[in-house]
């Protein structure tokens, strides 16, 4: 979510290619307008790093903690630096958007911890958490993902996105371009159901809520949801508040001043 959609030019220029495409993001652009006004900020209890390695490495099983210093992930963390010097210059997308290494090492360790037979994720942007799921996914040599994304604007923006997933783990990936309203709950339907669901999107209250709320009936006993940006309104909030949740937690990110939420849904794993 950024200012970017709101650059006249390059909206009036996908109304001429692709009206329904400018329409998806002038409804977003009204939304995020809407959200300024009256989505209402949380504030968590928030739990360090190692607490939360802790419960997790509990409830996940302790592969979670050895994730985190496998070579796999290490090689990635090598890999993604190399690369990102090789950006561009006139790149299309600000590298703001990249996922904090929080968000990213929790999503990598908790794929090797659950060993996820589907996982789907909504906003990709240059792929840093998808990178980090791909990963986690070679290295259980089982699991697929689906990512769903709506570049932000910019010059030849389709190209950029994913382009810091590593060419040889795209074969467990699909990539689903459009709005989350629009593609999740067909995709939820195709899969029947997720066992990591990774929100990092629009962060609306209204997107949020329509995310978490769709993906809850096809979310496995014992599926992880992991979301970007909690901070901003209440939507996460509400949602850990539902008996069936097992545990919830928030932590402050590394590299930015989002809030990152992770909540493991109750029930037996298949
Ligand atoms: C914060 S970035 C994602 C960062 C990424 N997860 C990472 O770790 O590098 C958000 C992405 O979601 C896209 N996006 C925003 N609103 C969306 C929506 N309603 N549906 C799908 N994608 C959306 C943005 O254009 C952008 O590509």
């Amino acid at each position: 979510m950024s200012i970017s959609y709101a650059k006249p030019f390059r909206l009036l220029s996908v109304l001429a290619n692709n009206p329904v495409e400018f329409l998806d993001r002038s409804l977003m652009i009204a939304g995020v307008k809407f959200a300024a006004l009256y989505d209402r900020k949380s504030s968590y209890e928030l739990v360090d790093w190692d607490s939360l390695v802790f419960r997790l490495n509990e409830i996940l099983g302790p592969q979670f903690r050895s994730a985190l210093s496998e070579s796999q992930l290490a090689s990635l963390t090598s890999w993604l630096s190399a690369k990102q010097l090789t950006l561009p210059p006139d790149a299309p997308f600000g590298v703001f958007h990249n996922g904090d290494r929080i968000l990213a090492q929790l999503c990598y360790a908790v794929v090797r911890a659950r060993r996820p037979r589907h996982i789907l994720e909504t906003g990709v942007c240059y792929g840093v958490t998808s990178a980090h799921l791909l990963a986690a996914l070679d290295a259980n040599a089982e699991g697929h993902l689906s990512s769903i994304d709506l570049p932000p604007l910019g010059e030849r923006n389709y190209d950029y996105v994913g382009w810091l997933a590593p060419p040889d783990l795209r074969g467990r990936w699909s990539l689903h371009r459009g709005t989350s309203r629009k593609l999740l709950r067909p995709l939820l339907k195709g899969l029947g159901s997720v066992d990591l669901f990774v929100h990092d999107s629009l962060h609306t209250y209204k997107n949020m809520k329509m995310e978490f709320e769709s993906l809850w009936p096809y979310l496995s006993p014992g599926g992880v949801l992991i979301s970007d940006d909690i901070e901003g309104n209440s939507a996460f909030q509400e949602f850990v508040s539902r008996p069936d949740v097992l545990f919830h937690a928030a932590i402050q990110e590394q590299d930015k001043h989002s809030i990152a939420g992770v909540l493991v849904k109750a029930g037996q794993r298949e």
